[in-house]
């Protein structure tokens, strides 16, 4: 078999799996050897670079990071849709589509009805079956290109099928627009929301968010990452042009046919009394499905009629979405708290008498902030409305009326200082959550600590969460310094701590005293300071020293580093607590300056391997570029040789390109290169 028949089928085959696993649910091969198929296919257009198609499944992470969205216009505006909440104002929408269409309103007109999904709604341009473009929904008639992202989502085709599995094959329009919604499914929503907590970022309150923040981001590897998924339920032609099929249902069995996924709950109902069925029947099933779902969108299936009753400016005529209402229930609060972040960040919550409420027991609930709390006059001692709605944790709506008891509470004030160490809260100009600035704040320390010795920061092995705990309540630990003071006869005193155990944490504790700066700066749990943004720091500055003293100005003309992150550090090293417990970090031993590169004990993955850039990468600069590969152990080259590991090509590459080629040398996109450095940073 040639390489180019090979290739072919390796495509159709990886398609067909793709097809299996998100169209249908249903894989027919292991993980481990779908990654088998794209390896090889991988292998191949590397070695055969004219064999590459902007269409195959290896190409999906190759958009590079955008520097902004293009605005794009419809093929005809992204309406909304009214809503209905309750089985009176669905009966009510019926009655409106049999006058308009001069029917009794006794006809039992046909409808669709499909989960309402709570996510992104998009439209996905196909031109002779290929993607084209992804566009958000935007004001409805414009919206922005967001295509490099759209197409890292694996459960969206880059082209259609031509259907004919199971059943006759369904022509495609020249040139069409798919709509859906993109999403999250709950634990890769779950997931992206715990890796947020850790950074000290706040996490998405619901999949609508999340997936509206995620489908913006600028760069696609990271959108990969995400794990978002998509569900179609509409086609748009081009005006003039015959549309798809003569009834909504054909209209989603031709999707299915063509390999988009579509979700499988739908249903055809006679009548609205079926309709309301449909949605009693989902209000509780829906807490079982894998995503996140607001109501019931309820349409007309005859097209023919659609047509007829047409739109209004805002929504089509011809269909509705029942909203689920927000599940409520009534409870007393007990008492209104606060609680300190691991940033600092001081909140009210309310601790409430249990009840249960959308299927599980609820005894706590956000207040949101202090302007919320007073707003609402909420009050402890109050018999509360509680809800939960489209996010994960339940909130106060307020005080149940004409139930305040007497003598009336007083109204709650947000306390001025940290409930924890007693440093007076502060409230950023512009922001309305108060913060506690104290790096060695108890409350902050327990959380703090938990993350200073976690594998991304100083790697501590055997420092959990028990024996933070233990540590932060024996007094013997305020702040990360107090780590590289404790002694062995103190750590034997504790719970569960035999001689080994001991002996193995003290070793630990010294070994992290020789941590890369970057750990250290990832480590104090600096607010907006990610990973990313440590090494980025590291790198520039090499020591904590430095980077104290560095101005907002220096700190902004690093890569990687906006403005609030640099507002951030310079008000962290500001504090006096901070800067008092970095200089005892330092006198008990722990590096603050990255040694000469060549003895640190970091791990050269790239050694011996050298690189060639051509072009230009979107984004970094050759010098960041070239200091990555360094920093990874590889060297980079001026000129292309057989010995060249890899060619990284970014836009406009010229001849090193055609050197590559001809000399059989890998050539690396961008995304390719991002995501190589990823791994290697990983080792
Ligand atoms: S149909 C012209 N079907 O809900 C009407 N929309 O609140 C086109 N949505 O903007 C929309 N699931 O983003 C339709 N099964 C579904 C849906 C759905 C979620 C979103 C969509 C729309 C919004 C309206």
């Amino acid at each position: 078999m040639t390489a180019a028949a090979r290739a072919n089928a390796l495509r159709s085959q990886i398609r067909h799996h793709e097809e299996r696993y998100y169209v249908h649910d249903g894989p027919d091969i292991s993980d481990a050897d779908f990654d088998a198929l794209m390896h090889e296919l991988r292998a191949i257009e590397r070695e055969y670079p004219e064999l590459a198609d902007p269409d195959s499944p290896t190409q999906r992470v190759g958009g590079r990071p955008a520097e902004g969205f293009t605005s794009v216009e419809h093929l005809e505006p992204m309406l909304s849709l009214d809503n209905a909440y309750s089985a009176e104002d669905l009966r009510e929408f019926h009655g409106r589509l049999c006058r308009a269409l001069d029917l009794p309103e006794d006809t039992a007109l046909p409808y669709v009805a499909e989960l309402k999904i709570d996510g992104l709604s998009i439209a996905l341009t196909y031109e002779q079956g290929r993607l084209r473009r992804g566009v958000t929904r935007g004001d409805g008639v414009r919206g922005e290109d967001v295509t490099s992202n759209v197409r890292v989502i694996r459960s969206i085709p880059l082209a259609l099928s031509v259907g004919g599995k199971d059943g006759p094959p369904r022509s495609q329009p020249a040139l069409m627009e798919i709509r859906g919604e993109i999403y999250f499914p709950r634990p890769d929503f779950a997931r992206v929301n715990e890796a947020r907590e850790a950074l000290g970022e706040p996490a998405f309150a619901n999949p609508r968010n999340a997936a509206a923040g995620t489908i913006r981001t600028l760069d696609p590897a990271a959108v990969s990452r995400r794990g978002l998924r998509v569900f179609v339920y509409q086609t748009v032609v081009v005006p003039g042009a015959a549309p798809v099929a003569a009834t909504h249902e054909d209209v989603l069995q031709t999707l299915r046919a063509w390999g988009l996924p579509v979700e499988r709950h739908w249903e055809r109902c006679n009548g609205i009394e079926s309709v309301t069925r449909f949605c009693d029947r989902w209000r509780d099933a829906r807490h079982a499905l894998a995503f996140e779902t607001d109501g019931v969108v309820i349409k007309l299936n005859d097209i023919a009629m659609r047509t007829r009753l047409g739109a209004t400016a805002k929504f089509p005529r011809w269909a509705t979405a029942f909203k689920f209402p927000a599940e409520q229930a009534q409870t007393r609060l007990l008492q209104i708290s606060v609680n300190v972040g691991r940033t600092g960040a001081v909140t009210p919550f309310a601790v409430l008498a249990p009840v249960r409420l959308g299927g599980t027991t609820v005894q706590l609930a956000t207040l949101h902030n202090a302007e919320e709390v007073a707003r609402r006059d909420i009050r402890e001692g109050d018999l509360v409305t509680v809800e939960k709605g489209g996010d994960i944790i339940p909130k106060v709506v307020g005080p149940v009326v004409g139930t305040r008891p007497t003598p009336t509470p007083a109204a709650w004030q947000m306390p001025t200082r940290c409930p924890s160490c007693a440093t007076p809260l502060v409230r950023p100009v512009g922001e309305v959550v108060w913060r506690c600035e104290n790096a060695s704040c108890p409350a902050r320390l327990r959380r703090g600590l938990q993350h200073f010795a976690s594998r991304r920061a100083m790697n501590i092995e055997g420092l959990g969460e028990a024996l933070v705990d233990q540590l932060i309540s024996a007094n013997l630990v305020t702040s990360f310094a107090d780590l590289y003071r404790l002694t062995a006869e103190q750590l034997a005193g504790l719970e569960r701590m035999g001689q080994k155990s001991t002996a193995n944490l003290i070793e630990e504790i010294d070994k992290s005293r020789r941590a890369d700066v970057w750990r250290v700066l990832h480590g104090l749990g600096i607010r907006h300071v990610g990973e990313g943004a440590a090494r980025a720091l590291a790198r520039t500055f090499g020591s904590v020293a430095v980077l104290r003293t560095a101005t907002v100005e220096q700190l902004e003309s690093v890569g990687d580093i906006g403005p609030t992150v640099a507002q951030s550090v310079k008000a962290f090293f500001a504090t006096p607590g901070n800067a008092d417990m970095i200089d005892a970090m330092a006198y008990f031993g722990v590096q603050m300056a990255d040694a000469h590169a060549d003895n640190t004990a970091m791990p050269k993955p790239w050694a011996g391997w050298t690189f060639v850039l051509t072009g230009t990468l979107a984004s970094r600069t050759r010098e960041q570029a070239a200091e990555s590969i360094e920093r990874l152990g590889g060297k980079v080259s001026a000129s292309v040789s057989k010995k060249t590991r890899y060619v990284v090509a970014g836009e406009d590459a010229g001849s090193k390109l055609e050197k590559a080629r001809t000399l059989g040398v890998p050539v690396l996109s961008e995304a390719e290169f991002e995501t190589l450095i990823m791994q290697a940073s990983d080792f």
